[in-house]
């Protein structure tokens, strides 16, 4: 089991580019099982969970090329299977398949996604969805098996919440359904919209990206389309919130500036020097990172991916913080982690409670799901001494071998 040491005091200087965003990548490579033509996708970043989902299309038949940052895909040839527990367990994106073998096959069998670290993360709003469009689902021996009665029809659906991942399975169902189908309370987050944009330039007929309106008009068949994948917005602000906490000068290139314009509106209150270019954010020196309180909301509010780091910086603020959690129920792992490494952070249910002016020593701590783990390399980064972080498959899922990528920005990080 790798584990990464990190040498305290670190620098950041120069610039980094911005890969592709993991959770835009996901739900694309899932949409290439409803075209019997290739799939081009540009700006893939290499992740672990992308391997992940590659492994589990290919299972099905799938025919994937991926080459650097470049993926092809072609679904033409696949044929229905169970898609096996340990791959789905893996990865809960994998429910992302529903959609497209329903619409494909009108039936499916998948294993439950389970919970993951940071919650139960059920389905519930996934299966409402596509109900409406005319599956049935019965759960057996760990599995959802799906059917359609004779062919998905469009449909008017409400969503109770603005699912990210139920909107994406219900959008994927609907490209090919008969009519039209509208969402109401959509998910409106860019990794949504970057969906919408690829189905489209596959063919399909989707307006209301990035509004809680998405209206569907189904199609007979999608085409043959290349597409290049936004850049992942939480990694940006991840190593934005680095240099920000380092006090370093430091570039971060290959930006949709669009897409974290909260983030960067909560930094520049806390006193952090951001300038916010076309395609690139610079940080500048700041005087004072001051106390803030903040709380997680669907896009385009603060988001729930960027909750961990922004602990990390507050810890070191000045003043007292807070951070209210309002998207999952348990995503405080990390809190016990940076405690660990000097935070003074208490939690009383949905809120944790950051003392700033605290100073990171370095120690052993444990990685429990990716954000989190992320937030201890930050720690780390800023800490007096080693420290050394376990699990680091977590790291892995999200972040492109993050030793080498900050390491060529300064900072000395061991895979060990
Ligand atoms: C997506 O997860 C992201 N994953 C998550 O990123 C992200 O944290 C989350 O959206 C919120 O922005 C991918 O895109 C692959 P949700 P998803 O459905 O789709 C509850 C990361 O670190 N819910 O919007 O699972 C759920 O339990 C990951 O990259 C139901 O109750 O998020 C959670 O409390 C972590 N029933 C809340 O809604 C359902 O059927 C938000 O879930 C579905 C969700």
């Amino acid at each position: 089991m790798d584990k990464l040491k990190i040498f305290g005091k670190a620098k950041l200087k120069g610039s980094i580019n911005i890969s592709g965003a993991k959770n835009a990548v996901l739900p694309i490579m899932a949409c290439s099982m409803l075209s019997n033509y290739n799939l081009h996708l540009t700006n893939v970043p290499n992740l672990v969970d992308i391997e992940t989902l590659k492994k589990l299309l290919k299972s099905f038949g799938l025919k994937i090329k991926f080459n650097k940052n470049n993926m092809i895909l072609n679904a033409q040839d696949i044929s229905n299977r169970l898609a096996n527990y340990d791959l789905v367990r893996k990865m809960r994106a994998s429910i992302l398949i529903l959609g497209p073998l329903l619409s494909r096959y009108g039936k499916a069998k998948i294993s439950l996604p389970g919970g993951c670290a940071i919650g139960t993360r059920p389905i519930n709003l996934h299966l409402y969805g596509l109900e409406k469009l005319g599956a049935d689902f019965s759960i057996k021996d760990g599995y959802i098996l799906g059917k359609v009665k004779n062919e998905l029809i469009g449909n008017n659906i409400k969503m109770p919440f603005a699912s990210v991942g139920a909107t994406e399975n219900i959008i994927m169902a609907a490209v090919l359904a008969k009519g039209k189908t509208k969402i109401s309370n959509a998910a409106k987050e860019p990794e949504v919209q970057d969906l919408i944009n690829c189905l489209n330039k596959m063919g399909s007929k989707i307006t209301g990206g990035g509004t809680s309106i998405i209206k569907i008009e189904g199609v007979k068949k999608l085409n043959e389309a290349k597409y290049s994948i936004l850049p992942d917005r939480i990694v940006a602000c991840t190593y934005a919130i680095a240099a920000i906490m380092l006090n370093n000068e430091f570039l971060i290139k290959k930006i949709n500036p669009e897409h974290i314009k909260t983030p960067i509106k909560y930094l520049s209150e806390m006193g952090a020097n951001i300038e916010l270019g076309k395609d690139f954010l610079k940080i500048k020196k700041s005087k004072q990172i001051k106390a803030k309180k903040i709380e997680t909301k669907p896009y385009p509010g603060f988001p729930t991916d960027l909750q961990a780091q922004m602990m990390t910086l507050m810890s070191v603020a000045k003043g007292n913080s807070q951070i209210k959690e309002n998207i999952f129920e348990n995503r405080f792992l990390h809190v016990s982690e940076l405690n660990r490494l000097g935070a003074n952070i208490s939690v009383k249910n949905d809120t944790a409670y950051i003392k700033g002016n605290t100073f990171f020593k370095g120690a052993p701590v444990m990685a429990s799901d990716l954000r989190a783990s992320v937030s201890l390399v930050l720690a780390g980064l800023s800490a007096e001494g080693i420290t050394t972080i376990n699990r680091v498959y977590h790291l892995d899922r999200g972040y492109e071998k993050i030793e080498e990528t900050l390491g060529k920005c300064g900072p000395k990080i061991e895979r060990i």
